[in-house]
Formats: structure tokens, sequence, C-alpha cells
């Protein structure tokens, strides 16, 4: 078992990966800067897992601060959540995207060379693939990118190649999300986005609590079976058992690797309205509005690398992803009569 530096630990995906990686043996130190997160997911991330993970209130780009916990936390491997990942957000402020993301993740490696820890796993995306070209993604499809975010994941993808080729001792995953979605079955952690949501799970869940009062459909004559787009929506405690499987891939295997984590499977936003409601007895009113600039009619995985390399597949179906991520909704006290 390994000791792991958890960067973006607080956050979405990476409180749930420091769940199931602490519940399978290994010590976890998480490090993160609160900007995106709060201390009351560290109190409940505590309670899921019955013990107390440390935590180094910190930015990546103190290199000083990250060296000095790796060190004294003798950490073998780190996994890189942190940073920001709002695609609008990065098209209005460029340097914040560059700053935190490509900064943080040079801070990091120089302070991993510091100590000679060379085993990373880093939050990469399916935006990497910009618009695509054939479907399902597998990995070899050619990546590019259509805003600061994505460059911003690209340019990272691109300087760990160069520092796996550099040097034999590293090894290095970068797993590409899809659409994460969902919650622990405890509803102690899960997605609370801060103002008014990016992505459609989070908005969903607030029309069906009536905290928004419409869902807006961006298109629906896209050529997809009814005329909406369609994503790779993925259980989040599926991505973060991604990550365990991804460590012991790495325990054996050195080099670079780009890794898809995905279903395979498709859903446009109707099902997703649809699987919604049944999952939550609620309805959610939606009104069809503009395409949004930029989107693309459908992006969905190839997930068969994940299957061959990891021996990993997701488990977790679309009632699991809806019923948990409401639930979640109503523990935070949030939902309101309907
Ligand atoms: N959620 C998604 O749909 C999705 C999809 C693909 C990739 N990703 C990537 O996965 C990672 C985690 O995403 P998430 O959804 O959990 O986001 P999140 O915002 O919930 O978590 C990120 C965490 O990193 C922290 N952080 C941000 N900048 C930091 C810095 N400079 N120093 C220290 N801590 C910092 C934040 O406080 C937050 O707790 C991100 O890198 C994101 O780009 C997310």
């Amino acid at each position: 078992m390994s000791r792991l530096l958890i960067t973006g630990g607080a956050g979405y995906i990476g409180s749930h990966s420091a769940v199931v990686l602490s519940k399978i043996g290994h010590q976890v130190v998480l490090y993160d800067n609160l900007s995106n997160s709060s201390r009351a997911a560290l109190e409940n991330l505590d309670q899921i897992v019955g013990q107390h993970m440390p935590f180094v209130k910190g930015d990546v780009r103190n290199t000083e601060l990250l060296a000095s916990t790796l060190a004294s936390h003798s950490i073998d491997a780190v996994i890189h959540f942190a940073g920001l990942k709002s695609v609008g957000e990065s098209t209005d402020k460029p340097i914040d995207y560059y700053a935190n993301n490509v900064q943080g993740a040079i801070s990091l490696l120089q302070a991993m060379q510091m100590q000679r820890v060379t085993t990373l796993i880093f939050s990469s995306s399916a935006t990497v693939y910009g618009n695509p070209q054939y479907l399902p993604l597998d990995e070899t499809h050619p990546t590019s990118a259509t805003n600061p975010y994505g460059r911003s994941k690209l340019q990272i993808e691109e300087m760990l190649r160069d520092v796996a080729k550099s040097d034999p001792n590293w090894r290095i995953a970068c797993l590409r999300y899809f659409n994460p979605v969902g919650a622990h079955e405890s509803s102690l952690i899960g997605e609370s986005p801060t103002g008014i949501p990016n992505n459609l799970m989070p908005y969903i869940v607030q029309v069906a609590a009536g905290q928004q009062a419409t869902l807006s459909i961006f298109g629906d004559d896209y050529p997809t079976p009814d005329g909406t787009g369609v994503r790779d929506y993925i259980h989040v405690m599926d991505v973060a058992e991604g990550h365990a499987a991804a460590l012991d891939f790495l325990s054996k295997t050195n080099g670079w690797h780009a890794i898809n984590l995905g279903t395979g499977n498709g859903r446009s936003v109707l099902e997703m309205v649809d699987a919604f409601e049944k999952a939550s007895g609620r309805k959610v009113p939606y009104r069809v509005v503009a395409r949004r600039v930029g989107d693309v009619a459908e992006c969905y995985a190839n997930p068969h690398k994940s299957d061959q390399l990891l021996g990993w597949k997701a488990a977790r179906n679309l009632d699991d992803m809806c019923a948990s991520s409401w639930q979640f909704h109503k523990a935070t006290g949030l939902a309101v009569s309907q």
C-alpha cells in the first residue's frame, strides 16, 4: 500500500477518490487551497472513512510547501486533481487558468523531482480530443484544444510526456475523464457548485429542487437520435475506482500513459432529463434555446484501453448516477418542495 498525496483532495472528484483509496488501505494526505471547496467536505470525508485524513492547506504553486509535505509524509505517489475547470471562465480568465493549471503542474513536478517521487496520476479530460473526428473516442484520436481550459490540460499532458521520456523512473498516467456525475452513497460528499452550475447534472438537480425555473437545452437540431447533445456520463465513484486501478497499474509499469475513463455509452440531454425524473420523482421543466457556440453534437469514449490496461470498467448505471445526485442534494437541505 502507498502513501499518497492528493492535490485538490477537498474537491468533487478528489474527495471521492480519497475515500476509495483510503478504504483499500492507502494512506492519504490531502492538499488543497480550498478555492473551490470547504473544510466541511474534509470533516465529512473523515466521517466516511472513520479516521482523520491529514490535510495541508496550500496552493500547488507553492513548491516549497509541496516539497516539504512530500518529505514529511514520505509520499510514494501523487494524484493531481487541483486546478480550475470551467471552460467558459477559462475564456474570460486565461491567465488564471494557465497559472493554476500549467504553473501548478510545473511546481508539482519540481517538488516531486526534488523529493524523488516519480509516480503521478493527472486529471485530464476528454476535452483534449477537441472536436471529435470519429466516435467513439479512443486514445489515439488526435488531440487539440478549443479553449484555454482544454489547452492547459493538453499542455500539461505534453509536458508530462516529455518528463517521462527524460527519465525511466517516471510512471505517469493521464486519465481523461468524460462527464463525472453522481455522489457517494453516504450523501456526505458530492458536487456542490457555487452559483449557476456550468454542467448539465447539477443544473437538472437545481431545476428539480425548484432553485432554477427551467432547464435550458442548447439546441435540439443536432444529428443525434433526439436532436439534443450526447455525452458520456460516468459515476464519480467509478472514476474514483479508476484511480485505484491506475495506481496499481503504475506500480508495475513506467512511462507515460493516456487512458480514457468513460462508460462508452452516449446519453442525450433528453435521456438525462427522463432518467432524472424517474430517479427523483420530480419534474424537470425545460425549454429549448439556441445552440451554444463550441458545443459538439456527440462525445463518448471508447473504454477498451482502461479495461485492457487497468482491468477497470465503469460499473454503475444511469439510475445510480441520477439517484445519488438527487440524494446528495436533498441531504444538503437545499431541495424545496414542488
Ligand atoms: N468535474 C468534471 O467534469 C471534470 C472533467 C474532466 C476533468 N476534470 C478535472 O478533474 C480535476 C478535479 O475536478 P473536480 O470536478 O473535482 O473540481 P473541483 O473544483 O471540485 O476540485 C478541484 C480542487 O482543487 C482545488 N484547487 C484549485 N486550484 C488549486 C491550486 N492552485 N492549489 C491547490 N488547490 C487548488 C480546489 O479548491 C478544489 O478543491 C480538475 O483538474 C478538473 O479539471 C473534471
